[in-house]
């Protein structure tokens, strides 16, 4: 009994100093302009789910995207353009960004969130489901930076359309690989089977070098992160 309270005394206090610890990198590294609460604010008020990346994970976004020089970044679900916010403002006056979207009030929050927060410019809003829309790009690449964040049984097509859209040096991202730790083991239903497929897939193709990361302030999920290898 009593070292099950002390156990969990201390699992309080390691969650405690990590959240202390997130904050204050989100204070100093990566806080949130207006156009970023905009886009919060409005995907809440209008009953969206709060599934947006972190602020850390969004600058992270950010430092890829200029690690890879990007011009054209790619991503797979918009939701509220929250994550479209930071990825367009990594990017030069004449860069683009595609988002793919296939709710479309989630599409037309995001379009507005572009908007609002300056970067319609250079990032648009594409309606449907991403599986139709992916064959389009192809005119269209190499995309230098792809952002995978969408329905997750697909994720090993999407893994795919993104090697077929980059080029030598590319990076691409996908949020939730870590799972609680479920997206390494044996899947026990669809969606965890296409991220559990897409773990196995980057971590053996020879022509990526990956790593997943758990990054949230409880540490239950994250991202992976490939680089198409030169
Ligand atoms: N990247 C966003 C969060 C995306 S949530 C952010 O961090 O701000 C996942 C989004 O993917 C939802 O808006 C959902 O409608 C969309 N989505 C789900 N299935 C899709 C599909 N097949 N094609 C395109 N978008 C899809
Ligand atoms: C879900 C989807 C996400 O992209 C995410 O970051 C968190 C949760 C979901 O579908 O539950
Ligand atoms: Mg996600």
């Amino acid at each position: 009994m009593t070292n099950h309270n002390s156990e969990l005394a201390f699992l309080m206090q390691q969650a405690k100093t990590r959240h202390k610890i997130e904050a204050a990198i989100t204070h100093q590294f990566a806080p949130e302009d207006e156009g970023l609460q905009f886009a919060l604010m409005a995907a809440k008020q209008a009953g969206l789910p709060q599934i947006q990346i972190s602020p850390v994970q969004g600058k992270l976004l950010q430092l890829l995207a200029v690690a890879c020089n990007a011009q054209k970044i790619l991503e797979i679900g918009s939701l509220g353009g929250y994550s479209g916010i930071w990825l367009a403002r990594a990017l030069p006056p004449h860069g683009r960004l595609i988002s793919l979207e296939i709710n479309p009030t989630h599409a037309r929050l995001a379009s507005n969130a572009f908007a609002k927060a300056g970067v319609s410019d250079r990032a648009e809003v594409r309606v449907g489901k991403a599986l139709d829309l992916l064959p389009q790009l192809v005119s269209e690449a190499p995309f230098d930076l792809v952002f995978i964040d969408a329905d997750k049984p697909p994720y090993p097509q999407y893994l795919e359309w993104a090697l077929r859209l980059a080029r030598p040096g590319s990076i691409i991202a996908a949020d939730n690989c870590v799972r609680s730790g479920k997206a390494f083991e044996e899947p026990e239903d669809e969606g965890m089977a296409g991220v559990v497929a897409y773990n196995r897939r980057i971590s053996s193709d020879p022509r990526l070098m990956s790593l997943v990361m758990a990054m949230d302030d409880d540490y239950t999920d994250g991202f992976a992160i490939s680089v198409v290898k030169q």
